[in-house]
């Protein structure tokens, strides 16, 4: 598996040299891999979005190093620039960033600062507002006029607009109900199936990381402290509880039941799974 983005001992300290300084990131090393949906979990604070947002150069490490590509993004103005067109960023409550007079034009500011010509904004414009279940009829509406999941995947359509190489979402489905919710994680499976592409999503929900993503990266009080496929982070519910994380709640259940002897297997993650397994046990009876 090919490795698209890579951070190599990167730290970041905020205030530096204040009373207030923070250190947000120490000595962090992740691989990003091509064409997977990865998730970032840890408790709040413990540096996932400064992390993030170096992974296309919207801060700076202090110390370490982050490819792309195996290039340094940082490497030169140039570089640090034109990687906020191939890692595309939507920000935590990104629906609070729609400046534009209609729902066209601010899907359209990514493509423009690319210089894309018109028609190609235009065409990517449509797909995007299309893809994220949006119809045309939205294009020529305010978005102040949409509802609160409705702003949101125009937000998401205007980085899709871009067709960054790795698309990463900081808290995609906060703050909206549970057929929002759903909504956004059909369009981040969708996407990530439909293109190709890498996403990263930033989620403290353990239920959608279980669902949706191949790989898990955990953070801890500024640090990476595990990586891996789903079975094997959340096969580990004692170290995640004592990060003040969680495993998800239908993996609880089959866990208790297996202690109480009944035969369910280990590494139930997801609702489908736990449905498929009671129900051949309750057939079994
Ligand atoms: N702009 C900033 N100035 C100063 N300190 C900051 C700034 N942004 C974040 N921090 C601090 O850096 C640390 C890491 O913050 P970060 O926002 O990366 O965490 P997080 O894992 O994304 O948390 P959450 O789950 O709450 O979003 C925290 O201690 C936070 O208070
Ligand atoms: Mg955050």
């Amino acid at each position: 598996m090919s490795v698209v983005i890579k951070t190599e001992n990167i730290s970041y300290i905020y205030g530096e040299g204040t009373p207030f300084e923070i250190r947000a990131l120490d000595d962090v090393s992740v691989n990003i891999e091509s064409s997977k949906i990865v998730a970032l979990i840890g408790h709040t604070g413990s540096g996932k979005s400064t992390l993030i947002q170096h992974l296309n150069a919207l801060l700076k490490p202090d110390s370490g190093r982050v490819l792309f590509d195996n290039k340094d993004i940082n490497e030169s103005k140039k570089t640090a620039y034109d990687i906020k067109f191939k890692v595309g960023l939507c920000f935590q409550y990104p629906e609070y960033q729609l400046f534009e007079s209609t729902v066209f034009e601010d899907i359209a500011f990514g493509p423009k600062n690319m210089k894309l010509p018109k028609e190609e904004i235009e065409k990517r414009v449509i797909r995007s507002c299309r893809f994220v279940g949006l119809g045309d009829q939205f294009l020529n509406k305010s978005p102040f006029d949409l509802s609160g999941g409705e702003k949101r995947r125009v937000a998401i359509a205007g980085i899709i607009a871009m067709e960054p190489e790795v698309l990463i979402l900081d808290e995609p489905t906060a703050g909206l109900d549970p057929q929002g919710k759903e909504q956004i994680k059909r369009l981040i499976v969708d996407y990530a199936k439909k293109t190709g592409r890498t996403v990263i999503i930033v989620s403290h929900s353990m239920e959608d990381v279980a669902e949706i993503a191949e790989k898990i990266i955990v953070m801890n009080k500024a640090k990476v402290s595990m990586c891996g496929t789903v079975d094997e982070v959340f096969s580990r519910a004692d170290e995640l509880i004592a990060m003040s994380l969680n495993i998800p709640q239908v993996t609880y259940i089959c866990n208790e039941l297996r202690n109480q002897g009944y035969d369910i297997p280990a590494g139930i993650y997801t609702f489908d799974a736990a449905v498929a397994v009671l129900t051949k046990l309750g057939k079994g009876k």
